[in-house]
């Protein structure tokens, strides 16, 4: 890979349970390439939103390096890490927790614009047009307040949120898994459209395997806190080679295919 645009090494993260600490990240190391989606999957509790709040230095880890288009992220504060923090955002899957439900699209897609003083404020109101437009929303939701949109207009408006300040690097936990399949299917379409047009890398963490296939670039698979494998996609899931790569496609193969009989080849 060129110099990646993101990379992770020794990340280590522990939590405490009652008495003890244990371990949500064990030493992650992960490489992100400007322009790539990178899957993430592994099973419930295995750290993957743990390591996405690290990467986003939403919480801070215990240990490891952290790079981010060369600069060390972990050392950065003040200014200079509210800076850098317009390139990575991060879309979650539940806007209505990620956001305040009484506020309208207007105001969500404001904030962004307003804290890292991106067009002058005469302009704002344009700049959000052109950000609805962006995602396919119609102009006549900004004055509508999230509770009253629907699921996927409102995962719409977290991506306009995202992309707000151009951004390199977006992280989308579980973004699509809440809508349903014709939905998700758009929101899939758009989010390859922004990477083609803007080349957004993605770290797209998925418990659905026939998504990732169908549309990651690679994929790395996390078991209890470490990366146990990464390779190219189609690859990857036709042939896993670690143990949990082995047990997630074969649990995802039960399955029975949404729009298919069958769901791996
Ligand atoms: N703030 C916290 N305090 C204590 N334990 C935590 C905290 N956040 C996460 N954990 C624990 O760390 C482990 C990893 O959690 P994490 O949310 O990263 O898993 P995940 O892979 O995202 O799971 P899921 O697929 O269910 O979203 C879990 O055992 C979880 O209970
Ligand atoms: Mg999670």
């Amino acid at each position: 890979m060129k110099s990646p645009l993101l990379s992770a090494t020794g990340l280590q993260k522990t939590f405490r349970r009652g008495e003890n600490r244990f371990a949500a990240l064990a030493g992650v190391d992960l490489e992100i390439a400007a322009g790539e989606t990178l899957a993430l999957v592994g099973p419930s509790g295995s750290g993957k939103s743990t390591l996405a709040r690290v990467l986003m230095r939403l919480i801070e880890p215990d240990a490891g390096a952290l790079r981010f288009a060369g600069e060390n992220l972990l050392a950065l504060t003040g200014s200079r890490l509210r800076a850098i923090r317009s390139r990575f955002q991060m879309v979650f899957q539940d806007p209505l927790a990620a956001f305040n439900p009484r506020a309208t699209v207007e105001r969500v897609l404001y904030d962004p614009l307003r804290i890292h003083r991106i067009a002058g404020r005469g302009e704002r109101p344009q700049r959000i047009g052109a950000l609805l437009e962006r995602v396919g929303l119609a102009d006549t939701l900004r004055g509508r307040r999230i509770h009253e949109i629907s699921g996927g207009q409102r995962q719409r408006v977290a991506i306009a949120r995202a992309i707000a300040t151009g951004p390199e690097l977006v992280v989308l936990d579980e973004a699509v898994s809440a809508l349903d399949v014709s939905v998700r299917a758009e929101i899939m379409a758009l989010l390859a459209c922004l990477q083609r047009e803007q080349n957004i890398a993605y770290l797209f963490i998925s418990h659905d395997l026939a998504l990732v296939r169908d549309t990651a670039h690679r994929v790395a698979v996390i078991d209890q806190g470490r990366i146990v494998e990464t390779g190219e996609a189609k690859r990857l899931i036709a042939a896993p080679a670690s143990a949990m790569g082995k047990a997630l496609v074969a649990a995802a193969m039960k399955l029975p295919r949404r729009n298919g009989p069958e769901f791996l080849p």
